[in-house]
């Protein structure tokens, strides 16, 4: 391609591997100050009317001030205002350097696999990740972008993730805990695996969020976030971001947002920023429902298995305790007679909503066999875990007693 073609495609980015730099000017302040004030100060910024809300500013065109002079924000394809406030809000969160928000999660994960992965590269990641990322791994990427993505099955050995790495490797991918089977990867061990083959460490920290667990701490470089999920809180909103490397988000944001406009619109930004200011202590009461709601159903004969990181039987509880503040509010247990059995129990609740979505303030649940995991394999199912009785919950912040009431009424049932 000629040269002036090429400068539209940018350099390519290149995984530096010393770590990258965090987010410097908030990086003092606690988590509950940070998801509080990051990004926007009333007296300064966006805000000649000094108002104490971030504003939403609504406009896909910012003028000139001269011929010469360029705007800030130049045309809302690429970012808005308000979409900053937020992207230094997520970045301080996430204790990254900084961060591009995106349409939706899947979107984020597409605009990074695009921006690092060419012709010939390959992703090394597992089954333990949510359906449409599974799907972009497992056909997008390389029908249609010869990008091969390498599924590790002893996703808790760091051996057999470095034995599937090589030179064409780009990124290796892990999503902890994993949705739906909260199985737990021990981010360090991965982050060190990866360095050693210079190659990038991203975790999915859509699960868990910074109020939980911190990834680029214990050493990965990248995070993906879903924000639909728990930063959102309601289902409310769809988006989603990637917190990295300013090189790297600069590469996605003119490779993919500034080319094709998937972006995070101002008033979901700026609704993503209210939701944020209570992430830490909704997420506390999820995680300590969601312990409740585990052992309740652990203990419960028509139960034959629950998956939470929360639980000492849990194969990974130690790892988990280690790198998470709590264990979250997402779970998910096996009942007898596969996906009849499931059938039965989703039909018959009465509080809790069957629906696809997770990290609402109402509980959820939903059939993973069925809604996001069909189109994987059987064998690849059973690798997964991905049971036919297998349901989903995600616990909400209502008075405990009641979902289990429900719960239980419906178990009865079986
Ligand atoms: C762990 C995880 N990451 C990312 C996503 C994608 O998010 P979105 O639904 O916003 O596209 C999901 C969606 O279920 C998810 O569960």
């Amino acid at each position: 391609m000629d040269e002036e073609k090429l400068f539209f495609l940018r350099e390519p980015w290149k995984f530096q591997n010393t770590r990258s730099k965090r987010a410097s000017l908030d990086g003092d302040l606690g988590f509950n100050t940070r998801s509080l004030h990051s990004g926007f100060d009333p007296l300064k910024d966006v805000n000649e009317f000094r108002s104490f809300v971030p504003p939403i500013v609504q406009s896909m065109t910012y003028p000139y001030e001269s011929f010469e002079k360029f705007p800030d924000y130049i045309y809302g394809r690429s970012k808005t205002p308000t979409s900053s406030v937020l992207e230094k809000r997520l970045a301080a969160l996430e204790e990254g350097e900084g961060c591009v928000t995106a349409a939706s999660g899947s979107q984020a994960l597409f605009n990074l696999l695009f921006t690092i992965a060419r012709r010939g590269d390959n992703v090394v990641t597992s089954l333990n990740t949510f359906g449409e990322g599974y799907k972009q791994a497992a056909t997008i990427f390389p029908e249609r972008c010869e990008v091969e993505f390498r599924f590790v099955d002893d996703f808790a050995n760091p051996k057999a993730w470095e034995s599937m790495i090589d030179e064409r490797t780009k990124l290796v991918w892990i999503e902890t805990p994993s949705n739906p089977c909260l199985l737990v990867t021990d981010i360090a061990a991965l982050a060190q695996v990866a360095h050693q083959h210079g190659v990038p460490l991203m975790v999915d920290n859509t699960t868990a969020t910074a109020a939980l667990q911190k990834p680029l701490e214990l050493g990965a470089d990248i995070v993906l976030l879903s924000l639909t999920k728990f930063m959102c809180g309601n289902a409310t909103v769809l988006g989603g971001a990637v917190i990295g490397p300013e090189d790297l988000v600069e590469d996605i944001r003119w490779n993919t947002t500034e080319f094709v406009g998937a972006i995070l619109q101002p008033f979901e930004a700026w609704l993503m920023l209210q939701y944020l200011e209570t992430l830490s202590l909704r997420m506390e009461k999820h995680s300590e429902n969601a312990q409740q709601i585990a052992e309740f159903l652990n203990d419960h004969p028509k139960v034959n298995l629950v998956n939470y990181p929360g639980l000492p039987e849990h194969p990974q509880y130690e790892l988990a305790q280690r790198q998470m503040k709590s264990s979250g509010g997402l779970l998910s247990f096996v009942v007898g007679d596969g996906m009849k059995g499931a059938a039965n129990l989703m039909n018959s609740l009465k509080l809790i909503t069957h629906a696809v979505t997770f990290g609402t303030s109402r509980t959820i649940c939903m059939h993973p066999r069925t809604i996001t995991h069909e189109h994987m394999t059987q064998p690849e199912r059973d690798k997964a875990g991905i049971d036919d009785g297998l349901i989903r919950l995600s616990v909400g912040l209502e008075n405990v007693e009641d979902i289990i009431t429900d719960l239980d009424q419906a178990l009865a049932k079986l």
